[in-house]
């Protein structure tokens, strides 16, 4: 299956496909020198088979986690192109979950004033969100993503079976995304989860395939995201929030942060799915303050003059943005948690 990103010159195709990985020279460009950028955990039979597609591939690994995403560690990639005399008509691949992506993507979109990116996504996660839409970062003194750039990969190939080896808490992660979108925009697909499910479903590609289009449209519409792109955040701005002080995942933040966001009809519907998965839909053990999980939303980037736009769902298939001031927030975390 392959689905176009129609961004002008920018332009790419998603290529979704199991087996996938093993046909990477056919699909991309790698003729030429390539970085492959990669962590520790990410099974390391995945970084092989692309770098036996590869002319002359050069690996650049780092340890696995978020706390990686430094400028420390985008500079060792830059570092080690520069030794090995990449030029501007080399690229780099990534091969990994969100951080790979993104910290690779950064690497090639400053290296020489940017280079060719291609991006494996591994995780379920970073195979229908972050492997769309050309946003690449780091992350600077444990502020998130707050070096970066739009650099639109030259291509993209999601294998579904590289998710066989994806811990089911990784995993439970990408289907919070993938719930996120489909409840905000499709509720054909919001609909067959419902009936059939994302782990374990033997259709999984056509359900990634799904989510992948709808962020694909989004992006397209939206490339810099000022205007429709913030659907995304659906669920994200209280996520956030949770994220931030708690030791739970993004997905399972998102999981809880959607809840206070829609109408109670539209909450058990997604909340049994959401259970379904495998993530959160309330604090099992100590919950956090609220006040603190609500003042670390309203702190992050998008909050604006005391009021922060949010993404509210009345139906499924349905949203809007509405601002919500600090109370209101915290009205509607109580009324599911409190
Ligand atoms: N650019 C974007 O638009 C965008 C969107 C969403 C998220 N993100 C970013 O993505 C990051 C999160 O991504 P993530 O959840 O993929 O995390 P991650 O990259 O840290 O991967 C999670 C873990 O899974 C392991 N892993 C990856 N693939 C595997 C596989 N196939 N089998 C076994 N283990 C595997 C990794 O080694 C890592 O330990 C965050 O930094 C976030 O900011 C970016
Ligand atoms: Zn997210």
């Amino acid at each position: 299956m392959i689905i176009p990103v129609g961004l002008g010159k920018d332009s790419y195709d998603i290529v979704i496909e199991r087996g996938a990985l093993g046909k990477a020279a056919e699909i991309f460009d790698l003729d030429r020198k390539v970085m492959i950028v990669t962590d520790s955990q990410v099974p390391e039979k995945y970084y092989l088979n692309l770098a036996a597609g590869c002319k002359v591939s050069v690996a650049g690994i780092f340890q696995a986690g978020e706390a990686s995403k430094t400028p420390q560690n985008f500079l060792n990639i830059c570092k080690k192109m520069m030794r090995e005399g990449f030029s501007r008509k080399d690229c780099v691949v990534a091969v990994g979950g969100g951080v790979a992506g993104d910290m690779a993507g950064f690497a090639a979109a400053c290296y020489m004033r940017g280079i060719d990116f291609y991006n494996v996504p591994t995780t379920l996660l970073s195979q229908v969100d972050s492997s769309v839409g050309g946003k690449t970062a780091v992350d600077l003194d444990g502020v998130k993503n707050i070096i970066g750039a739009f650099h639109q990969p030259r291509g993209v190939i999601i294998d579904p079976d590289v998710l066989e080896t994806l811990s089911p808490r990784q995993f439970a992660c990408g289907t919070a995304e993938i719930i996120k979108i489909a409840a905000c925009m499709d509720v054909e697909l919001f609909g067959r989860i419902e009936r059939e499910g994302i782990a374990g479903n033997p259709r999984i590609e056509e359900i990634i395939a799904a989510a992948v289009t709808l962020k694909a449209r989004v992006v397209e519409e939206d490339e810099k995201e000022k205007g429709l792109r913030r659907v995304l955040n659906f669920g994200h701005t209280l996520g956030h929030g949770i994220e931030a002080v708690t030791g739970l995942y993004h997905g399972e933040c998102v999981s809880l942060g959607m809840l206070p966001m829609c109408r109670p009809a539209v909450r058990e519907r997604i909340k049994k799915i959401l259970e379904r998965e495998g993530l959160p839909v309330r604090f099992s053990e100590a919950a956090p303050e609220p006040e603190k999980v609500i003042e670390a939303a309203m702190h992050d980037k998008k909050a604006e003059g005391g009021s922060i736009v949010t993404v509210r769902l009345d139906d499924i298939g349905s949203f809007k943005f509405e601002a919500a001031s600090e109370e209101q927030l915290m009205k509607d975390y109580l009324e599911v948690f409190g």
